[in-house]
């Protein structure tokens, strides 16, 4: 590799509160050698899978899982945010740090027994990967791994997850 990736991450501190360290992919989506090598990194993970099609939550899970299929000549199915899908859905909820969010999938998203990546740019407490899971599930689509930027290693996502395989690029 002729890009260290975890220097494309900017770590700030107290955002977006006291005592959370946010870490910003901003600067490896800005470098065009960095974002391909990231893009390359899990489409090979992708294709050693068998993956028939991509799904990533909004927003920053379609920054990593739309290039990942497009580099593969595959679909990329969006997870949504209340009110963004205008056809029949499935959902999911999931917590938060403080409350609650939901998850939305068209039905028609994945046909029973695809063969399902599921993206995002970080995993933290494994929430929304876990509600995002739930929804090819429930359309009937088989999980055959999932992919990350990042792992925040103490928040317990991985621990979530356990039942599914895992690729993070980077962990913090
Ligand atoms: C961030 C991040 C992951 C999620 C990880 O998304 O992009 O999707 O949090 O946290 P978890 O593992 O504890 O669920 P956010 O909800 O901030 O939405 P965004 O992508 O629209 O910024
Ligand atoms: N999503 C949840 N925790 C995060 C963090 N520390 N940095 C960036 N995105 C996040």
């Amino acid at each position: 590799m002729s890009v260290d990736l975890h220097d494309y991450i900017a770590s700030v501190p107290d955002f977006p509160e006291k005592g959370v360290i946010f870490r910003d992919i901003s600067p490896l989506m800005a470098d065009g050698e960095a974002y391909h090598e990231a893009t390359d990194q899990i489409a090979a993970y992708a294709k050693d899978k068998g993956v028939d099609m991509i799904v990533g939550p909004e927003a920053r899970g379609f920054i990593v899982g739309c290039p990942v299929a497009y580099k593969l000549g595959l679909g990329f199915a969006p997870a949504r945010k209340k009110g963004k899908l205008p056809r029949p859905t499935v959902s999911a909820s999931y917590g938060l740090e403080y409350g609650k969010s939901t998850l939305y999938l068209h039905k028609d998203a994945i046909k029973p027994g695809q063969k399902v990546l599921v993206t995002d740019d970080l995993l933290a407490t494994g929430g929304t990967i876990a509600a995002t899971i739930k929804l090819v599930e429930d359309l009937g689509g088989i999980v055959v791994g999932t992919a990350f930027l990042i792992e925040l290693k103490d928040l317990g996502g991985r621990e979530k997850i356990k039942d599914y395989d895992m690729l993070a690029l980077l962990q913090y």
